[in-house]
């Protein structure tokens, strides 16, 4: 096992990079197995290497290294990452995505099955190698079906001396990343299409928070006991924590630090200039940097983490511990854990519905400034000469003869608390992927379309469709060097319940406006865009659209490939919720290495 030796150092000013290898074995596992011996009636059992304590419910889970989460990668800026991916779980194939590294050069790492690569079958590796080429917080994850929520999911953290945050902070450890998880109590392939009548819907039994967590019994009201994530400081610093919403489900999560301020520093990678918040709401996809200052009497204060929006008044939620040093757990016992009603939220970072006017205690993303000096504004956000677009997004709800009585055997699944069948679509299209991945086999899309397929979106069919409603693969073309701006629109008006973390692969975009259900129904969102409304705004690579309202991005199109975009939430895109943006041609995407692997459609001419 070589897993990143010598590279989570400190980055010093003009040292070489370095090549770090990782080798990724993935395997069934189980919470509390027989690694965790007899936690948690013995606390340090619960630390014993390859022990999975998650809440304590015992499920069978997947595991990179036995780890959850799985190993993180903590490299310096311009290291060359390879991950030796070994898939020895029987009967699945894989593929992984590192969430917001560009893989400039590297399309064919970026891990989406079916698109960049063709899936990793059982008992093959397969090598990914990505240049860590900006700074930031990232994560990786399993891209394919349901297996990230199950537990295929770590850290990617990215540094350099050269961070313009550098004077915000005094310690930037590995120990304070704090990836988030969503958590069910059971595999999540038993909620797709999902349960009728026991365990409806797909709304979390738990968080976690770095894997750890307390189970409450709803009933008794009795904790089992698992030992909660830790956090240590010594008094008098400030500490840089990186959030990562590592979730697959519909809550957004309320992260609140008792009587501590939180200091935004960066979101998605991209640092910004610092805005002090109370508490921030981070959505599936998101990152945020915080930096903590252990200035309060040493003691051992609450961390809050809350599910809300969709998720509010369900009694969702978390606690992990900030640890002076120097403090004793007695002190804890002296102030009682928040509970399901979390700490005073106050001024809040990325609120929900863009509630971010004056007059509301809210910071927008949109709002944040990149960090460093303004020299002159991106001429990307003065063009006049811009690609505009529409993305709408929504779900289309299936009657019960299209669905049942039709040979086309929609995606589908059956959302809490309703007794409907929904697909998630984006511009009205549920995206399916192709037959094999076009970056690599570029014929496949030309044979699907001449072939006729209505999985062509090109070649809509008639026989079996459904009014309304198409499967197909929806690729969006732009050049390569074209300013994209892209105007996000929910158009599913769910009572300001959803909200839709939207992602782009290969691509950091700017926010340019968020607006909420209200602006949209007053036709804000026909205004054009205009810059001296913050002429140095941060940019992000997952942008939570207000329920029923919209948001406004732009980027230049400068990484040839086929990028996905796709809401964040797992059954939405499982059920067509994105597209595919095509960057430029074919000859300009770079070659794929000698020997990679291929796959498709197997028809020979009977
Ligand atoms: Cu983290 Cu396509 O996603
Ligand atoms: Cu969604």
């Amino acid at each position: 096992m070589y897993n990143g030796r010598g590279c989570r150092r400190a980055c010093v000013k003009g040292a070489p990079p370095m090549t770090c290898r990782y080798h990724f074995v993935m395997e069934y596992y189980s919470t509390l197995g027989p690694a965790c011996r007899d936690c948690p009636n013995n606390r340090t059992a619960c630390f014993e290497r390859q022990c999975v304590t998650a809440d304590g419910i015992e499920r069978g889970i997947m595991t990179i290294n036995r780890k959850m989460p799985g190993p993180s990668i903590q490299v310096c800026q311009g290291d060359m990452v390879v991950v030796d991916f070994e898939n020895r779980i029987p009967g699945a194939a894989t593929a992984i995505h590192w969430h917001g590294i560009l893989q400039r050069g590297s399309a064919f790492s970026d891990g989406v099955p079916q698109l960049t690569q063709c899936p990793i079958p059982e008992g093959t590796t397969f090598r990914y190698a990505y240049e860590a080429d900006e700074i930031g917080t990232y994560f990786w994850h399993s891209h394919d079906g349901l297996q990230k929520m199950d537990g295929l999911t770590g850290s990617i953290i990215v540094r350099s001396l050269k961070d313009p945050s550098f004077q915000h902070y005094d310690w930037d450890l590995p120990s304070h990343v704090i990836v988030l998880q969503d958590w069910l109590h059971q595999y999540t392939a038993e909620r797709l299409p999902g349960p009728r009548r026991f365990r409806r819907g797909q709304r979390p039994d738990a968080l976690l928070i770095n894997g750890r967590g307390r189970f409450i019994n709803p009933v008794t009201n009795s904790s089992n006991g698992i030992p909660l994530s830790e956090f240590r400081v010594f008094p008098g610093f400030r500490y840089r924590f990186r959030l990562i919403h590592a979730g697959c489900l519909v809550c957004p999560l309320v992260f609140t630090v008792q009587k501590h301020y939180l200091t935004a520093i960066a979101t998605d990678g991209s640092p910004n200039k610092p805005v002090v918040v109370d508490s921030l709401v981070i959505l599936p996809g998101e990152r945020y940097d915080v930096v903590i200052n252990a200035n309060r009497p040493v003691g051992i204060y609450w961390i809050s983490l809350r599910a809300v929006g969709e998720c509010e008044n369900l009694n969702i939620y978390q606690e992990a511990l900030l640890i002076y040093e120097g403090a004793s757990y007695n002190s804890l016992l002296a102030s009682p854990s928040p509970g399901p009603a979390g700490l005073p939220e106050g001024v809040v970072l990325n609120p929900l519905a863009g509630a971010c006017k004056p007059g509301q205690p809210g910071v927008c993303v949109n709002q944040l400034q990149a960090e460093g000096p303004l020299l002159a504004v991106d001429p990307v956000l003065t063009s006049q000469d811009v690609i505009r677009m529409t993305m709408t997004f929504d779900f289309h709800t299936f009657d019960y003869d299209s669905l049942f009585k039709n040979p086309h055997f929609y995606k589908f699944y059956v959302p809490a608390p309703s007794d409907i069948q929904v697909a998630g679509r984006m511009n009205n299209i549920s995206l399916i992927l192709p037959p094999a991945p076009p970056l690599s086999q570029p014929d496949v899309l030309e044979n699907l379309c001449a072939s006729g397929s209505e999985k062509c979106c090109q070649n809509p069919q008639t026989e079996g469709i459904i009014p309304g409603h198409r499967e197909c693969i929806n690729i969006i073309s732009v050049p390569t060097g074209s300013i994209v701006e892209i105007l996000y629109l929910d158009n599913m008006n769910t009572n300001g319940g959803l909200t839709h973390p939207i992602h782009m692969h290969g691509l950091m975009f700017y926010v340019l406006e968020i607006g909420s259900s209200d602006d949209r129904l007053m036709g804000k969102h026909l205004l054009s865009y205009d810059y001296r409304n913050n002429p140095n705004p941060n940019k992000k690579d997952t942008i939570a659209v207000p329920s029923f309202g919209y948001a406004k991005i732009r980027f230049k199109a400068t990484n040839p490939g086929y990028w996905l975009i796709h809401c964040h939430i797992l059954f939405h895109l499982d059920s067509g919720m994105g597209a595919i943006l095509k960057i430029g041609e074919q000859s300009e995407f770079p070659a794929v290495p000698k020997g990679f692997p291929r796959c498709g459609d197997y028809k020979p001419g009977y």
